[in-house]
C-alpha cells in the first residue's frame, strides 16, 4: 500500500495559510505555489537511492554521494498543476515534463481529457503527477489510469490540498500510489469545492473570472 504524507514542515503550513487568504492576487499565488511545491520536492525526493562516486576537493581525493541516476518525469494536471512544475524544476533540473489536460465538468464533476503528452520511456521514469488541488479524486484517478496505459510503473502524487474523500477515492483506485499533501482539509462543499480549501486553483493562478 502506497503512503499518504501530510507535510508538517512550518514553511509548508505558512504559506499554505497565505494562498488560502482570499485577498491573495494572482501573482502573489502564483510564487507561493512554486515555493509550496519546491519544498514538497524535497520532502518527496527524500527516499532517492544514492551511489558514491569518487571525486576530488582542492586538497585530496575521496568518496562522496550523488542521485543514483533517477529519471523523473513531472506531470501537471492542467490547468491549476502547470504553477506546481518550476519549483519542482528547480530542485530536479533534469527531470522531463508531460501534461495531462483534464477539467472537471461543472454539472457531473466528473473530468473531461482534452490533452495528453507524456516524455519516452514514461515506464522508466519516477513519475511524480501534480495537481494543487484533489478534491473528489476524479481528475487525480483519470490522470492515473492514463499514466499507468502509458506503461508508468512508479507515480507519486503531490497535490497542496487534499479532501479526505478525494484521498480516499484515489487510494482505493491507486493503493499502489505515495499521496502527498500539503494539507489535508475537513471535506467537500456541495459543488465539490474543498472546504476550507483555497477557491478555484486554477482561476486564482490565471486571474480568470
Ligand atoms: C481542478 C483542480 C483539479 C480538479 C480537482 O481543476 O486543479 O484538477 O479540479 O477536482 P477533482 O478532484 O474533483 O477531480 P479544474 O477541473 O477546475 O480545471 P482547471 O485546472 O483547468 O481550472
Ligand atoms: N478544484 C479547485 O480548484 N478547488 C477546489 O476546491 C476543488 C476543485
Amino acid at each position: 500500500m502506497g503512503t499518504l504524507h501530510v507535510m508538517d514542515h512550518p514553511l509548508i503550513q505558512h504559506k499554505i495559510t497565505m494562498i488560502r487568504k482570499k485577498e491573495t492576487g494572482s501573482k502573489e499565488f502564483r510564487e507561493l505555489v512554486e515555493e509550496i511545491a519546491m519544498l514538497m520536492a524535497y520532502e518527496i525526493t527524500r527516499d532517492f537511492p544514492l551511489e558514491e562516486i569518487e571525486i576530488e576537493t582542492p586538497l585530496v581525493k575521496t568518496k562522496s554521494k550523488v542521485i543514483a541516476g533517477k529519471k523523473v518525469a513531472v506531470v501537471p494536471i492542467l490547468r491549476a498543476g502547470l504553477g506546481m512544475v518550476d519549483g519542482i524544476l528547480n530542485l530536479l533540473p533534469a527531470a522531463k515534463v508531460g501534461h495531462i489536460g483534464l477539467y472537471r465538468d461543472p454539472e457531473t464533476k466528473k473530468p473531461v481529457a482534452y490533452y495528453c503528452k507524456l516524455p519516452q520511456g514514461i515506464d522508466r521514469r519516477e513519475v511524480l503527477l501534480v495537481d494543487p488541488m484533489l478534491a473528489t479524486g476524479g481528475s487525480a484517478v483519470a490522470a492515473i489510469d492514463f499514466l499507468k496505459e502509458q506503461g508508468a510503473k512508479n507515480i507519486k502524487l503531490a497535490c497542496l490540498i487534499g479532501a479526505p474523500e478525494g484521498v480516499k477515492v484515489v487510494r482505493d483506485a491507486h493503493p499502489d500510489v505515495d499521496v502527498f499533501l500539503a494539507s489535508l482539509d475537513e471535506r467537500l462543499n456541495e459543488h465539490c469545492y474543498i472546504l476550507p480549501g483555497l477557491g478555484d486553483a486554477g482561476d486564482r493562478l490565471f486571474g480568470t473570472k
